[in-house]
């Protein structure tokens, strides 16, 4: 399996480097920018003390850790994830604390779990790499109960911008990281994707990641990986790539290196049983 960012995340547990992915997640988890967007998708749950919630593709699990925060003393907050090296991670860091979540192993698309159980589920950054964004969130709407929200946090890999003189190669380089993604586009469809997994009161924002610093934009976005494979499958011309790069490294040195990448969150309600 791939260690590549854009296609690895489907088998973390086959990679050749599983820590290539959790840096990857540490890195965002860590920027400011970041933790503002995950922060905003957490207060949109509106969980209550009691309540039971899925964080579906949890990685490192923290997230699920501070659903399990909002929903203690008597609450549930479950992680569910397809890889178990991350699962591991997640209940490393989890720790031995009293109010910690419940982590469990499982695919998206058929999650163990009866109908309508949890007030709030979350999914960030996965559905980017399923097959079948449309069948994960359904998922989500089934084991979600009436009143309860699902709220789904994505990229939109076609609204990423590196800032460049070489803007041929910055467009191919960006269109061929995009179409590396099982789903590159996923961000614009997410309102839609939840109205039609029979969900209500949709709403969505956009929200940006600016990263500034180019070793931050090599940790998730893979500038460098990209550039090589591009110039392997004849997307781009080897000289053209190494000036691209030569660039960015001249500019991330004068401290005017700059990288943009559009969040969107989107939120529906389960009205219906
Ligand atoms: C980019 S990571 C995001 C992790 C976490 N949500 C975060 O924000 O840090 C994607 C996660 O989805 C998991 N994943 C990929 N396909 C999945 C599937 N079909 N079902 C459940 N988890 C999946 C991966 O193992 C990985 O932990």
């Amino acid at each position: 399996m791939s260690d590549y960012l854009a296609t690895g995340f489907t088998g973390c547990d086959r990679a050749a480097d599983p820590d290539v992915f959790v840096r990857c997640l540490r890195y965002l988890a860590a920027a400011p920018g970041m933790r503002a967007i995950k922060d905003e998708s957490l207060a949109w749950l509106g969980l209550v003390p009691g309540d039971a919630a899925l964080d579906l593709g949890c990685g490192l699990g923290g997230e699920a850790a501070a659903m399990a925060v909002r929903v203690a003393p008597s609450g549930l907050a479950v992680g569910l994830d397809a890889s178990r090296v991350m699962l591991a991670r997640a209940a490393a860091d989890a720790g031995k604390t009293a109010v910690r979540p419940v982590f469990v192993a499982g695919d998206g698309a058929y999650l163990p779990f009866a109908g309508g159980v949890f007030a709030g589920c979350r999914v960030e950054r996965t559905l980017q790499h399923v097959p079948v964004p449309g069948a994960v969130l359904a998922e989500m709407a089934r084991v979600t109960r009436p009143g309860g929200a699902v709220v789904a946090v994505e990229p939109d890999w076609g609204a990423f911008v590196v800032d460049s003189s070489h803007t041929a190669v910055a467009r191919r380089l960006a269109e061929f990281w995009c179409d590396s993604f099982r789903c590159g586009w996923i961000g614009r469809g997410l309102g839609r994707l939840l109205a039609e997994a029979g969900l209500e009161e949709i709403e969505v924002v956009g929200r940006s990641l600016t990263l500034r610093q180019l070793a931050a934009a090599e940790a998730v976005y893979s500038l460098s990986d990209t550039a090589d494979r591009a110039v392997a499958a004849g997307a781009l011309p080897q000289g053209a790539a190494g000036s691209f790069l030569a660039e960015l490294r001249r500019r991330d040195a004068a401290g005017t290196f700059f990288s943009s990448l559009t969040f969107f969150l989107a939120r529906g309600r389960k009205l219906r049983t």
